[in-house]
């Protein structure tokens, strides 16, 4: 979603607003801008679109200054229009912000009663206002700031600059992260530290309620009562080599092609050196008493969970419960003490998400993560976060983030199977064996690359798509769907393949391709005989197996798509290649935006 920075440097901060923003761009945005101070005088510039639109209207007029903010925004109130776009400049004072502040409507009706109106229907331009109000009843721009944020309610992250003010930034979080970045007598602010990557490694991460003043000489924060905090300054290792796209065409493919390398990352981490033991870190549960598991995400996590689902209640005989987080947040589930919550997530700031642990938190037995990023607000607000290790994810639809997803979910689905019994050391060592093989194995299956750009060619040409899956295979189905019409914009629905009587064998006719993922296992024929029905009726089948199922389907198919055969426990981790090199393909054939598809957020930090 929306992305945020600021410097008080000793350059010009247009480049650098510029290039940070950049790195800022998967998020996904509509439109941007930027605001400087030079010798005093605070100037806004702005444009819809690409950054390449404001880099463009820079040049025509252009903007001086060492000090400045710069926004990427993602429409939440108001259209996509220059006025919307931020920063938002209220006389002295240009504000950015993330997030949504729920109560601007009441604020905007007391600025309408003392005679402020507004030109925007947007939450941001109220913030901007309410603090030149403030300042044109004499405070000082700290003091302002100050007295609007105590009146802002809603989950944000603000950054002001000010008219007269080359050496202050004023930042404050409220359930949006923000990152300050110290350089050489130099300052940044960021809504992440990759929009720091290239500025400096050394950051300080705000807490909830914090509000920093922020000059060259460095941050004095307070926290939500006032009291002057200090945050401990740490320094990231940002990968460069993994923020560019390392010669690929497109961030998702190098992040697909990735994929066995992050996955050997995330196993060498919770195996132990020789392989046959998972190591998991302190505080993570006891899974014998545990009565039952309660699984919450959003989007590709979501489906991770659904597929872990089976692997726990197959594996560990233990009950699980997955749940939608903006679902989950509203019904209020009872929890019972003997709850294991379990909140997966790339992020770590999805706000439906991180609403519904706190939901369980007091309620659950414990709270644990599964996140990317291990700095996020999820991963510490829970008891316990496991880092799935994928690395920076930029590609806004998720490919290794899922994997790893998977990977660390099946390890601990082998935890909870072994710590209740369930599974014999034998069993076990032979499924550890299966995983540790698994970066190998992805790595031979990338070859059905070129059997995938045919099956995209013709996919590229059609209004719908079907995916099908049974068992395992059926949460694979909905990834798949998901993907195809997140980035090739091709409507797409993932079903049970055994729900395909039950309504979308209507929809078969030679017109609909048909996506069936069918690893050779104790499900197999089922599968194929609701493939026969879609044939029967003059469906285009593309069967996703291996060699035995290729060799077992029979006639009749339209493409069939061989990969290698595998445990089938592990088979979901396999089978997201395919389905996410379908989707990628499919959108090369339809010429959309692979990594940044319209109105699609990396996350989703409102609700
Ligand atoms: C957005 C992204 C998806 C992602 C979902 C959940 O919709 O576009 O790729 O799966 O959010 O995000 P999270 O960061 O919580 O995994």
């Amino acid at each position: 979603m929306c992305g945020i920075v600021g410097v008080l440097g000793n350059h010009e901060a247009a480049p650098i607003l510029l290039d940070a923003l950049k790195r800022l761009e998967y998020r996904g945005y509509d439109s941007a801008g930027i605001a400087t101070v030079n010798d005093g005088v605070l100037d806004c510039r702005r444009a819809v679109g690409k950054l390449v639109n404001l880099s463009d209207l820079l040049v025509h007029r252009p903007l001086a200054g060492k000090a400045g903010i710069g926004h990427t925004r993602w429409a939440t109130h108001g259209a996509p229009t220059e006025a919307n776009a931020h920063p938002h400049r209220a006389g002295p004072v240009a504000v950015v912000h993330n997030g949504i502040i729920e109560n601007f409507r009441e604020l905007r009706a007391e600025l309408a009663e003392a005679g402020i109106g507004h030109e925007t229907e947007t939450d941001t331009e109220t913030v901007a206002l309410l603090t030149q109000h403030h300042m044109a009843q004499g405070m000082a721009p700290e003091a302002a700031a100050q007295a609007t944020i105590a009146r802002l309610r809603g989950a944000y992250a603000l950054l002001f600059l000010f008219e007269g003010e080359g050496d202050l930034l004023i930042a404050a979080r409220a359930g949006s992260p923000l990152a300050i970045g110290h350089g050489a007598g130099e300052m940044f602010v960021g809504s992440d530290a990759i929009a720091l990557g290239d500025l400096t490694d050394r950051i300080t991460y705000l807490e909830e309620g914090d509000i920093a003043v922020v000059t060259r000489a460095g941050a004095v924060i307070r926290d939500a009562a006032g009291r002057r905090v200090s945050r401990a300054e740490t320094r990231i290792a940002i990968d460069h080599a993994r923020v560019d796209k390392a010669g690929h065409r497109h961030f998702m493919a190098k992040e697909i092609a990735e994929q066995p390398v992050v996955i050997g990352d995330a196993l060498r981490h919770f195996l132990s050196e020789d392989g046959t033991g998972i190591v998991l870190p302190e505080g993570a549960p006891d899974f014998a008493p545990v009565e039952r598991i309660v699984m919450v995400a959003c989007g590709t996590a979501h489906y991770a969970c659904l597929t872990a689902k089976y692997w726990f209640e197959q594996l560990a005989r233990l009950p699980v419960e997955v749940d939608i987080a903006s679902e989950f947040r509203y019904r209020e589930p009872p929890i019972t003490p003997g709850t294991l919550a379990i909140f997966v997530s790339q992020s770590g700031e999805t706000a439906d998400t991180l609403a519904a642990l706190r939901h369980c938190r007091d309620r659950a037995a414990r709270l644990l993560a599964v996140i990317n990023v291990e700095t996020s607000s999820i991963a510490r607000e829970s008891d316990v976060a496991l880092p799935i290790l994928a690395g920076a994810e930029i590609g806004v639809a998720s490919t290794k983030a899922f994997t790893c997803q998977l990977t660390v979910l099946l390890l601990l689905a082998l935890r909870a199977a072994q710590a209740r019994g369930e599974m014999g050391a034998e069993r076990l060592a032979d499924l550890l064996s299966g995983l540790r093989g698994l970066p190998a194995t992805l790595n031979t299956a990338m070859a059905i690359d070129a059997d995938v750009r045919e099956v995209a060619r013709d996919l590229a040409g059609a209004a719908s798509a079907l995916f099908l899956g049974r068992g395992l295979m059926y949460p694979l189905a909905l990834e798949g769907a998901l993907k195809l019409k997140e980035i090739s914009y091709i409507h797409a629905e993932g079903y049970a393949s055994g729900e395909l009587k039950h309504g979308p064998i209507a929809l078969i006719d030679e017109t609909m391709p048909v996506i069936v993922m069918a690893p050779c296992d104790a499900l197999f024929e089922k599968t194929v005989s609701n493939m026969q029905e879609v044939m029967a009726r003059g469906g285009r089948v593309v069967l996703v197996s291996d060699a035995a199922g290729a060799a077992a389907a029979g006639e009749g198919t339209f493409r069939t798509i061989i990969l290698p055969t595998v445990d089938p426990v592990l088979a979901p981790i396999l089978f997201a290649l395919p389905a996410q090199l379908i989707a990628y393909h499919t959108a090369i054939a339809k010429g959309t935006d692979v990594d940044q598809p319209r109105n699609l957020a990396k996350s989703v930090t409102v609700e």
